[in-house]
């Protein structure tokens, strides 16, 4: 039983190598920023190696979407601040029984804080308001959320973990015709809803959670005036009854503030759940923007700035920490393409996580896949099959986000293109050299087909084989694998 063995294998090493709790930036009057980290990737890096590269930058608090042992155990005993999900299609199930929302808690939150995973909120759903839902998860949202948070309660947890509901910043907005943040209000198809949640959500302590994407107004908007998205300054103010507006991250922040007076809760305390700028897949998202992006938001953050209406410190979570080349490219192709560091753990550029004064983002050591690449056979071209088709299957099981307009790998000559697809579905499939056939229109090189800005990736040794320390699984399951063991 090698998975036995393994799973053994990292409970000793998690046991003996204990991560050194760093004297985390918050506690110096900075502004608290964590990272989130999602997992929809095709290659995940190993979450014990992601664990330790948090402590180095000094990362105090991170926010999950799911409450999978695999990531989150390695994060016990660490001090890093969790936040845990309930994902979007399990909403419903806790809305319905209150029973499932104790277990959920019991399982996903009192284990954990037991094993020393540090477990401050528990997020139900995540941006479950989405226009795109076309409503269905409006009616289980809130039924959800009270059975968490009551749960909670009874576990007598309450005080320490409090539920949350992640939500966009399209649940609020400013008519048209005035676009000041006094004048907005929550989303007039959810306005009623809107104001039970945030009311529950106030009488629990619990803070409001947005995501606020000064990228997406550009990318949105074609006339969004690109300077507002930073902040330098460099574009023409708002001006909002005596406040002055420089950028739309506190514009968009602070249209929640009004918002929630209008709600009746003037005081309720505002986390950023999500905040960040992608590095590819648009012709705005690039990492010359993305670091001017972070550059002033750090900044600002370290400074403890705030917003005009809520002046001073504030807690934000970056989006994202690791490129997921699983993302739905729904949103858009830059989608995938919005971690500080690229899919093999390397800092796309330097930036101030810690808040000591100095640039140095800290990556992750990786094993990579041989430094070969699968490539268009041109001389091949006569005995032609269907390349279209060649190409359109490794483009929907990899991801080929790179080649569309205004992304790194745009410029490629047609063949260029080709190649892109054909490597990026060897690499997704481990380089099996099957996966480079293409009907004879494809071989393998050793020449870096990499050109120019355009990255041809060479894969990482995937981490998904799926090790969980033993004391994070089910007796049942562990008396199982005791069976099969003795029985091979
Ligand atoms: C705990 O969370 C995991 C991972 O998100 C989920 O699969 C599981 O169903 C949850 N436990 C319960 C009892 O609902
Ligand atoms: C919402 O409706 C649109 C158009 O009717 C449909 O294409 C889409 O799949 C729906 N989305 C969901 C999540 O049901
Ligand atoms: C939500 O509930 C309302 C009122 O009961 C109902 O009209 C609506 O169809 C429900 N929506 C969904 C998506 O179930
Ligand atoms: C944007 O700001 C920069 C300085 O940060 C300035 O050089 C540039 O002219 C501004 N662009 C516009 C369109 O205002
Ligand atoms: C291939 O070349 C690119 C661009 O020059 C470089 O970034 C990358 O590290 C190279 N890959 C390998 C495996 O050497
Ligand atoms: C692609 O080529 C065009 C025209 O030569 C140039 O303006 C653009 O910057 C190039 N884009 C990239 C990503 O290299
Ligand atoms: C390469 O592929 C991209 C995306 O499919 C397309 O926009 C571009 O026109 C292609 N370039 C050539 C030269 O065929």
């Amino acid at each position: 039983m090698a998975a036995a063995a393994a799973a053994v294998g990292v409970v000793a090493l998690l046991l003996l190598l204990p991560l050194a709790a760093s004297a985390y930036g918050d506690g110096l009057g900075r502004a608290a920023v964590g990272v989130n980290w999602g997992t929809m990737t095709s290659h995940p890096i190993l979450p014990c190696e992601v664990v330790r590269m948090l402590a180095a930058n000094g990362v105090a608090r991170v926010k999950m979407f799911d409450a999978d042992p695999w990531t989150a155990a390695p994060l016990a005993h660490t001090g890093i601040q969790v936040m845990l999900a309930v994902p979007n299609d399990q909403l419903a199930r806790l809305a319905g029984d209150p029973r499932r929302a104790y277990r959920w808690a019991e399982q996903n939150v009192s284990a954990y804080l037991e094993a020393g995973v540090d477990v401050r909120y528990v997020a139900v759903g995540n941006e479950p308001f989405l226009k795109s839902y076309n409503g269905s998860l409006i009616n289980v949202t809130f039924p959800a959320l009270k059975n968490m948070q009551r749960a909670l309660d009874k576990l007598g947890l309450g005080d320490h973990v409090k539920a949350v509901v992640p939500l966009n910043a399209d649940v609020y907005n400013s008519p048209e015709n005035k676009p000041v943040p006094s004048a907005g209000s929550f989303r007039k198809d959810i306005n009623a809803l809107m104001v039970d949640i945030v009311n529950f959500l106030n009488m629990n302590n619990a803070p409001f959670v947005v995501n606020i994407y000064p990228f997406l107004s550009l990318y949105q908007n074609p006339n969004f005036p690109l300077n507002f998205s930073f902040f330098d300054g460099g574009s023409k103010p708002v001006y909002d009854k005596g406040v002055v507006y420089t950028n739309v991250f506190d514009a968009n922040f602070d249209t929640l503030v009004w918002s929630l007076r209008k709600a009746g809760v003037p005081d309720m305390k505002i986390i950023v759940g999500e905040v960040g700028w992608p590095t590819d897949g648009d012709k705005h998202a690039n990492v010359r923007y993305a670091q001017k992006f972070y550059d002033g938001f750090l900044k600002k953050m370290v400074r403890n700035i705030g917003t005009p209406l809520r002046p001073g410190w504030m807690e934000v979570y970056l989006f994202a920490l690791i490129d997921e080349n699983q993302k739905s490219v729904l949103p858009g192709r830059f989608e995938r393409h919005w971690g500080l560091l690229t899919y093999d753990g390397k800092p796309k550029f330097s930036m101030d996580l810690s808040g000591d004064g100095l640039d140095n983002l800290v990556g992750v050591e990786v094993e990579y896949l041989p430094a070969q690449w699968c490539v268009f056979n041109k001389d091949a071209k006569d005995k032609f099959k269907d390349l279209p088709a060649a190409v359109n299957y490794a483009c929907s099981n990899a991801d080929c986000t790179p080649l569309g307009y205004g992304s790194s790998c745009n410029n490629l000559s047609h063949d260029g293109n080709i190649s892109y697809a054909f490597n990026i579905y060897f690499q997704t499939m481990d380089q099996d050299v099957r996966a480079c056939s293409f009907e004879g229109l494809a071989k393998i090189t050793t020449i870096n087909a990499s050109q120019g800005g355009c990255l041809f990736p060479v894969q990482i040794l995937s981490a998904s084989e799926r090790v969980v320390p033993l004391r994070f699984l089910p007796t049942s399951f562990l008396i199982l694998l005791m069976v099969v063991s003795i029985l091979t």
